[in-house]
């Protein structure tokens, strides 16, 4: 049980943290998130495209980017209303990187989220649009559903999010990832950069972008910030721990394809663990930065654990 400033079982935010549980948390975000999702993308014409889109983007998955978006706006005062069209357009973007990622030409893949990887079902080419599709609407999609916030704030953020998912931020790291495979001496800076791009970007904007509709103030952005780089490194640490240790089943996706591409992943630089100790640092690190929030950031340091608990 926790409680508040000698007023127990104060509800803080709309899921009242007073009696905080994780699973219920996760799972009553997911099924908004993805109530939305369901109703943002219409099949209209042409029918293919809007399929294979709706094929990945409802495929299941942990929906942690948009509930880490909704669980900062949430701690600084917003409401899930305010950030739930950012929120849904995170997870588009993440699940074009998904579908993109995917595709013989980058990682070929065959499985993703428990099925067959989109390129498998509906071909290559339909592929890239379906992810070219899914980008181009999460703006559209940020732009025309947000409301009862300012447009200053929602140009913010979309600025943010183009940084973030662009060669400065997922683009480059992607980039960086496929130049390294099959290289035996990548180093650990290398390594680095490629995580904090590839993933550790869009899980930062996924923060930011939740504490910017709130209309938090510079220093809590750049507090929220340094929390995000640390989560985000984790996540993709634990993303290549996952590969080597976890099974096909517990995944969703195919075990085992890092050490078979040649990847510089943690484990191959650092070994199992080393990285492990890594990550717990790092999340570590990531939840010394709530502690001007106290209770309130509750949520946010369970989400944080979650990220080296999971298991998949
Ligand atoms: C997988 O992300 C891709 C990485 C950035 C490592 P997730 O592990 O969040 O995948 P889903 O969304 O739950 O399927
Ligand atoms: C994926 O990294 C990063 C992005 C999709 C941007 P990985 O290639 O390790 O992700 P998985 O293991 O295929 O999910
Ligand atoms: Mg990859
Ligand atoms: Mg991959
Ligand atoms: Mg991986």
């Amino acid at each position: 049980m926790v409680t508040t400033e000698g007023t127990p079982n104060t509800t803080l935010n709309s899921w009242g943290i007073a009696d905080f549980n994780l699973a219920t948390y996760l799972a009553d975000y997911k099924t908004k998130v993805e109530a939305t999702l369901d109703a943002s993308l219409v099949i209209a014409e042409p029918p293919t495209v809007y399929e294979s889109m709706r094929y990945s983007l409802l495929a299941g998955g942990k929906r942690l980017r948009p509930i880490l978006c909704l669980a900062t706006c949430e701690l600084l005062g917003g409401t899930v209303e305010m950030a739930m069209p950012t929120a849904c357009a995170l997870e588009m973007i993440h699940t074009m990187s998904l579908i993109h990622d995917d595709l013989p030409a980058m990682d070929n893949d065959d499985y993703r989220r428990g099925k067959l990887t989109n390129h498998k079902v509906y071909g290559d080419d339909i592929a890239i649009l379906a992810g070219d599709g899914l980008l181009s609407y999460a703006f559209e999609f940020i732009a025309r559903q947000t409301q009862a916030v300012a447009p200053q704030k929602v140009l913010a953020v979309i600025a943010h999010l183009g940084r973030a998912v662009g060669a400065e931020g997922l683009v480059g790291g992607q980039v960086v990832d496929l130049q390294s495979e099959g290289k035996p001496d990548v180093t650990l800076e290398t390594l680095e950069f490629i995580h904090t791009h590839k993933t550790g970007a869009l899980l930062e904007a996924c923060v930011v972008c939740g504490a910017i509709l709130a209309g938090a103030t510079d220093t809590e952005c750049n507090r929220l910030s340094k929390f995000a780089q640390n989560i985000g490194l984790a996540f993709q640490i634990i993303d290549d721990i996952l590969d080597i240790t976890a099974t096909p089943e517990e995944l969703g996706k195919t075990a085992g394809k890092d050490v078979a591409a040649q990847k510089a992943t943690y484990p191959s630089l650092l070994g199992l663990d080393a990285s492990k100790q890594r990550a717990d640092a790092l999340i570590a690190e990531a939840i010394a930065q709530l502690e001007p929030w106290g209770e309130q950031a509750i949520p946010l340091k369970a989400l944080a654990h979650f990220i080296t608990a999971r298991k998949n």
